[in-house]
């Protein structure tokens, strides 16, 4: 199984557009990039995944290889997308896939409805091109192209902004994946959780089995927003659990990887060689890195 991070950053990049705080200050002095949460994987070298649909998306598919389109005009490796979300950060990314011939796009019952009506994705796609719109539901895996099998859990109930007046169907907001090889059911395959409000047995039991988890670091502190910016609300409102509590809870097991993804623009592991990216590091966590491959 092969994996590609595509972007490591949270809603805004790094740096963002309209920020100057320390670490976009830091970012843009030293030529740092980090586009949104984003990740492409496959079983077989041939179909390929989206997690996650970023706003960056058009660069990203460029920069991947792996992606590129043939032998035919239009063929693409891409199958689809796997959405963690609605967020606008994983999802406005749907909208530059239009001119593909055809795609699966696979969300929780929740997510869909709200990409069909406060955030209607849906029906502006569909005179471009056919989306197969597949709800995911935890403990019901579905099988993908090119050997993989993803299962879906539940590690949320945030809804994104625009949609507080969506109605809520269980309130299946936010998911985490794992993905494995079906050829190879004594492997754990990767978990990929960008988003986790807590460190919760859902997550536990799942992080328990896999070969490599990456993991929700958008935020260092729980007051990082306050720290950087004077004022605003905790990650964990926010939804995000701060990588202050999940480094001493993380439970970690010999041989598996660990790696933060979905990083914030005020954290400041996202700067490498940072002090605080060299503290996580030593705790056996890595720090995702936009075009980083992993073999599983
Ligand atoms: C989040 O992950 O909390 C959201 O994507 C925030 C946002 O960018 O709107
Ligand atoms: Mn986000
Ligand atoms: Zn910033």
């Amino acid at each position: 199984m092969k994996v590609r991070i595509l972007g490591s950053a949270a809603g805004g990049g790094l740096p963002q557009w309209n920020c100057a705080c320390a670490t976009c200050l830091a970012a843009r002095a030293a030529g740092v990039n980090r586009d949104q949460d984003c990740l492409a994987v496959s079983g077989d070298g041939v179909s390929w995944y989206l997690v996650n649909a970023s706003p960056d998306l058009r660069q990203q598919l460029i920069a991947a290889p792996e992606l590129a389109p043939g032998p035919g005009r239009r063929d693409t490796p891409l199958r689809g997308v796997l959405l963690c979300t609605a967020e606008l950060d994983h999802t406005i990314g749907l909208l530059s896939l239009r001119e593909a011939s055809s795609l699966s796009v696979y969300a929780s019952a929740q997510a869909i409805e709200a990409l069909s009506t406060a955030f209607p994705v849906r029906g502006v796609m569909a005179p471009y091109t056919t989306v197969d719109w597949r709800p995911v539901t935890a403990g019901k895996p579905v099988e993908l192209a090119g050997g993989l099998v993803a299962e879906a859990f539940v590690v949320g109930d945030k809804r994104p902004r625009y949609a507080a007046a969506t109605a809520d169907r269980g309130g299946e907001w936010v998911l985490a994946y794992r993905i494995r090889d079906a050829a190879r059911p004594d492997t754990g395959g990767l978990l990929y959780a960008p988003c986790l409000r807590e460190m919760n047995d859902v997550f536990a039991a799942a992080a328990a089995e896999a070969d490599c988890v990456i993991l929700d670091g958008t935020f260092l502190y729980d007051d990082e927003m306050t720290r950087s910016a004077g004022a605003g609300p905790s990650a964990t409102a926010m939804g995000h659990v701060p990588i202050e509590q999940s480094l001493t809870t993380l439970v970690r097991r010999p041989g598996v990887r660990y790696v933060y993804t979905h990083l914030n623009n005020t954290n400041p592991i996202a700067i490498e060689g940072s002090e605080e990216f060299q503290t996580v590091s030593t705790e056996g966590v890595r720090v995702a890195r936009d075009g980083q491959v992993l073999e599983l």
